[in-house]
């Protein structure tokens, strides 16, 4: 056991967690940049460019200037591999934002200083608590007015319940912006603005009552000692175990755009950040130290180029080594499924990958028969956990243009379903279809699809829906009951579980009251109907 350890150690992988316009791209550029993955800033964006004129269902991408779809990157840093997933920053949600967090070890979550905690970043921390996701907080733009950094760690606290442990602290802001001082190292960066690439040396000054301080900072150095004795009696210290567990995040503070406090960042990245851990499967814990081969797969993304219909499953390997030409069980189909050709998706360049460990993400192409959830194991079968579906909060119905296409649309309802963009709802008592979203951006990808892939013409109409719950119980008599009674309330999913349909969440309050044997669920697993 475990002579992989060496390359699980030595890997990090994240993900970028914030609200629109916070900084995202910017700063995942400049830590391209700072790794030598990218030759130069602007990189990112000019790729994303690129892809909008590629694809062509990614037509509302460009429209509303929006990703949709989730990037995978790997880089070296020093001597560590980073995975660096990038979750949508687009206000819609899609579940697929969700799902992204479930194949992370940690997170970077970016906040705009003149904001504090917006609803997306709400949003995204509650599925890292899920998992406890440890997560590193970058306060970004402290080269503008913002808020008092007091105040945004208290934001933080409040809104996300996860205690705040600064180990950088902002000198000013704004046009008063001088830098920071690291409290982790003791040290004091200065603030160029404008500067591209190079990293910002930093002044050692242990003793905060050193001269040099006043030199370098004039009238602010009295300031910088007066926040920091009031951080060491108001603010927790660093405790690696807390942040492990979720409980705290270290916080830092930059400017993205002029790649000040990034390099700081990414070096408490690999430094602090776990290495690939532990996942719990239905049967069992598995350690990424384990030689037999295990992974699963978190998303499909349908390729872009509409000539071809075949779809990349993207799978978080959790246990052993990938090698090109391996052989594994896909564990839904019981069938063994060779991988002649895998891809690794490099921050420049897909690569062909001839082997992979615990913390890659790696692309497999196929023409449907991987779903979200499904794992791949190379010794028993496994079923890895917490691949949520989430209870959709938008509902449409489906009503098709030209009835003689009902076959192309339940193909394309049910692929698209099984790639996760859209759920599909069968009510018990009427013949049509039920699209349920987590964010309304899924009824214009789905409808721009089925136009485009699957050919079929149809449009939406409203419905009172706005809760869903997945329903069961032990008592099958109880359940039969249930179902008589709500009948009309009722429907299948695609994959076959039951749920229930209704109007409001005070509607859902009452049903709940008087059916106690019943369980309504929120979210429930991929594939484990
Ligand atoms: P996102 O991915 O989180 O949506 O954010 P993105 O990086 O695209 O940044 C949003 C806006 O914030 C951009 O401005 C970007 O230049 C700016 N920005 C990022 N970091 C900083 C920073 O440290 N300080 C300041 N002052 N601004 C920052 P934009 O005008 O929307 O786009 P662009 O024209 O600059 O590309």
């Amino acid at each position: 056991m475990g002579s992989n350890k060496k390359e699980i150690d030595k890997r990090r992988t994240f993900g970028i967690i914030s609200h629109p316009d916070a900084g995202k791209t910017t700063l995942t550029e400049k830590l391209l940049y700072f790794a030598g993955a990218i030759q130069q800033a602007g990189e990112v964006k000019a790729r994303k460019a690129e892809r909008y004129a590629k694809s062509d269902w990614m037509a509302i991408e460009k429209e509303r200037g929006i990703s949709v779809t989730t990037s995978v990157m790997k880089f070296n840093y020093s001597d560590y591999e980073i995975n660096l997933l990038d979750t949508p920053g687009h206000q819609d949600f899609s579940e697929d934002t969700y799902r992204v967090l479930t194949a992370v070890d940690s997170a970077l979550m970016v906040i705009d200083s003149a904001k504090g905690v917006e609803p997306q970043t709400e949003k995204l921390m509650a599925v890292c608590r899920m998992r406890n996701t440890p997560i590193i907080t970058f306060i970004n733009k402290l080269d503008r007015e913002g808020l008092v950094p007091l105040d945004i760690l208290g934001d933080i606290e409040n809104k996300l319940q996860v205690e705040c442990t600064p180990l950088s602290w902002p000198i000013g802001m704004g046009k008063r912006f001088k830098g920071v001082y690291n409290l982790y190292k003791q040290e004091l960066c200065l603030f160029q603005p404008g500067r591209n690439g190079n990293s910002q040396a930093g002044i050692l000054v242990s003793d905060l009552a050193d001269p040099r301080l006043d030199e370098l900072l004039g009238s602010q150095a009295d300031e910088l000692r007066a926040d920091i004795e009031l951080l060491r009696a108001a603010a927790a210290p660093f405790e690696r175990e807390q942040f492990l567990k979720g409980n705290q995040t270290p916080v830092f503070f930059g400017s993205a755009i002029n790649t000040f406090g990034v390099q700081e960042l990414l070096d408490a990245l690999v430094e602090m950040a776990p290495p690939p851990g532990p996942r719990a499967t239905a049967t069992r814990e598995v350690s990424p130290y384990e030689e037999a081969f295990s992974g699963f797969t978190f998303k499909i993304q349908a390729n872009m180029n509409p000539a071809h219909r075949d779809r990349i499953a993207f799978v978080r390997i959790c246990s052993g080594k990938f090698t090109r030409g391996m052989k594994a069980v896909h564990h839904r189909t019981g069938k063994d499924m060779t991988f002649a050709n895998a891809t690794i998706f490099m921050a420049n360049e897909r690569e062909n990958v001839a082997e992979a460990y615990p913390g890659d993400i790696i692309g497999i192409h196929n023409h449907g028969t991987i779903k979200i959830g499904d794992t791949f194991s190379e010794k028993e079968p496994l079923k890895f956990c917490g691949i949520p579906s989430f209870a959709p909060e938008f509902f449409k119905k489906v009503i098709l243009k030209n009835p003689l296409k009902m076959k192309h649309l339940q193909k394309g309802l049910t692929q698209l379903a099984e790639e996760g963009v859209v759920q599909v709802f069968k009510p018990f008592h009427i013949n049509s279809y039920i699209l349920g979203a987590v964010g309304i951006l899924q009824f214009d990808i789905t409808m721009e699809r089925l136009k485009s892939e699957y050919g079929v013409d149809a449009v939406y109409q409203s419905i009172e829906y706005n809760v869903a719950r997945w329903v069961e119980c032990a008592d099958t008599k109880k359940m039969a009951d249930f179902e008589r009674k709500n009948g009309n309330n009722m429907a299948w999913d695609s994959e076959g579980s039951r749920a229930f349909l209704t109007t409001s969440e005070w509607q859902l309050g009452y049903c709940m009251e008087q059916w106690p044997e019943i369980v309504f669920r929120k979210t429930r697993e991929f594939n484990e109907a």
